[in-house]
């Protein structure tokens, strides 16, 4: 995606709301997924990256917003148990959150957070938080609480959009993938070296995931020349 100078999600939402250019980027995001996962439904969606700071929190918020405002009910949730940020981004509590879900200590009413987006918007989005200590609760990645905890967030929304830590410096990510329905990979343009990014996708892809695509992030037209697009090379895992 082309470069965003915001850094809280209103002004992530405003810039939505007002640059039809950035936000026309997004949707053709969202329905590019969609459209990769067209047999199947994809409820539920993970992000995730080879590395930290390539983007992932920006890419879920972002396609988590756009998929409110087009009138879906979507639910964005901080799998990123060791460093959560989205409680920052959103300016939200974060206690009672995905963490709580996966302890059994909380219920969907008590987790989910919801984020004004407009009198005129058609959908609605709620933010899980990551639960306050939610480190701790790490190990009940590889747990069939997972399964369930994904399961009855998706009872709760038309999509369900997890944001999570890099993949190649700990696990969580690959246990999240194959309990969802699709896995968007983002790609920190210039960040990241191939053969890590490859990796990473590799170890994504084996963990019985479905990748759904690639999303370059932070493409800079000056750099990397005119024509080139925010995201490539779409298939289906
Ligand atoms: N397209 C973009 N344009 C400008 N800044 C961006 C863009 N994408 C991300 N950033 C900024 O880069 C930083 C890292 O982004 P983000 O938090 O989304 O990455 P992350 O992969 O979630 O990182 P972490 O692994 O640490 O959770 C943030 O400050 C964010 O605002
Ligand atoms: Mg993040």
């Amino acid at each position: 995606m082309e470069s965003i100078p915001s850094h809280s999600a209103r002004d992530y939402l405003e810039r939505l709301r007002t640059d039809r250019r950035v936000a026309q980027a997004w949707e053709t995001l969202g329905s590019s997924l969609a459209l990769a996962g067209s047999d199947k439904l994809l409820r539920t969606l993970l992000v995730c990256s080879t590395q930290p700071q390539e983007g992932k929190t920006t890419v879920a918020t972002h396609l988590a917003m756009v998929a409110a405002l087009a009138g879906e009910r979507v639910l964005l949730v901080d799998a990123d148990l060791r460093r959560p940020r989205l409680h920052t981004l959103f300016g939200i509590p974060i206690e009672c959150g995905f963490a709580d879900l996966l302890e059994g200590r909380a219920a969907f009413a008590d987790v989910a957070r919801p984020f004004d987006l407009g009198a005129d918007a058609r959908g609605a989005l709620h933010v899980v938080p990551s639960g306050a200590g939610s480190a701790a609760s790490v190990p009940l990645l590889a747990s069939q609480q997972l399964a369930d905890v994904v399961a009855a967030l998706g009872a709760n929304a038309d999509k369900v959009i997890f944001d999570s830590p890099p993949a190649l410096s700990v696990s969580d990510a690959l246990f999240l993938a194959p309990a969802v329905d699709g896995v968007v990979f983002v790609v920190g343009a210039g960040e990241v070296a191939k053969r890590e990014a490859v990796l990473a996708k590799e170890r994504i892809a084996n963990s019985g995931a479905r990748l759904l695509g690639f999303v370059m992030n932070r493409f800079d037209d000056a750099k990397h020349g005119p024509g080139y697009h925010p995201y490539h090379a779409y298939y289906e895992g």
